[in-house]
């Protein structure tokens, strides 16, 4: 897994990990204060890889900040740099466990959209516990996103989708099934238009993709849907193992 191919990376300003982050119990962290204008839309991109997505997508909004979290430091580094030769002031890339960064730092409503594209499928069943879409995850990202905001979906792997319907079906109190809306970044006959993707397409596979809209909560319920996602509750997992 060599995705530098030997070149010097420097993520500059733009790579950010762990040690950039407070401590995991000294409250909420609203990651859009590490943008020049934290007034701004924001979104976040789960699993960036080499920030494909995000390099096309976040030049034709600038003015939405942009986060992408990616726990392989290779990729990290990569997309990092590229964002940083691509003078993308509106983008960061966050070295950590992104189901960890949501449960332990990030506040609630600060998120318009959360970006998973061609998530890990951990086919195995004994590690099904590593994809990134859980019953809890789900109640994260659903904290974190702001009234009206989306979880959008796309895969490869019918096995997973599989898995991302009954997970939609399971919480249809927090998500609304939506049609996918392919980005303007995408090229004809592209789904969003990753390093992924591409790959995939030329392997002839077929994709799936949703977009799950968050519902608000009935006031009825909402202080016991709090309790149940508030954080911190333990300490996070070492960072240095995925
Ligand atoms: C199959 S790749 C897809 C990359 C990119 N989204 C694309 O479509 O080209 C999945 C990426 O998600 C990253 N990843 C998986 N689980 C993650 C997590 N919990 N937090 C951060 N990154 C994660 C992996 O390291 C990998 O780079």
């Amino acid at each position: 897994m060599d995705a530098a191919r030997g070149k010097q990376m420097d993520v500059g300003e733009i790579g950010l990990d762990r040690s950039h982050l407070p401590a995991h119990d000294a409250g909420a962290f609203d990651a859009r204060t590490l943008f020049a204008h934290p007034e701004r839309a924001f979104e976040l991109e789960i699993g960036s890889g080499k920030g494909t997505f995000l390099v096309q997508q976040a030049v034709l909004q600038p003015e939405t900040n942009f986060l992408g979290i990616e726990w392989t430091a290779e990729f990290w580094r990569y997309a990092a740099d590229r964002v940083r030769r691509n003078e993308l002031s509106n983008v960061r890339l966050l070295h950590t466990d992104a189901t960890e960064f949501f449960r332990f730092w990030l506040p609630d409503g600060i998120a318009r959209v959360i970006h998973l594209y061609f998530s890990d499928p951990w086919p195995k069943m004994r590690h099904h516990k590593r994809r990134v879409i859980q019953d809890e995850s789900l109640r994260h990202f659903h904290r974190v996103l702001a009234d009206g905001g989306e979880l959008r979906i796309v895969t490869d792997h019918l096995e997973l989708w599989k898995w991302y319907e009954e997970h939609a079906a399971r919480n249809s109190h927090l998500f609304a099934v939506h049609p996918f809306v392919s980005p303007d970044s995408a090229k004809a006959g592209e789904v969003v238009g990753t390093n992924f993707e591409r790959k995939f397409a030329r392997e002839g596979r077929p994709f799936m993709a949703m977009t799950l809209a968050r519902l608000p909560v009935p006031s009825a319920s909402r202080s016991s849907c709090e309790q149940s996602t508030g954080r911190p509750r333990s300490a996070p997992p070492d960072p240095s193992s995925p």
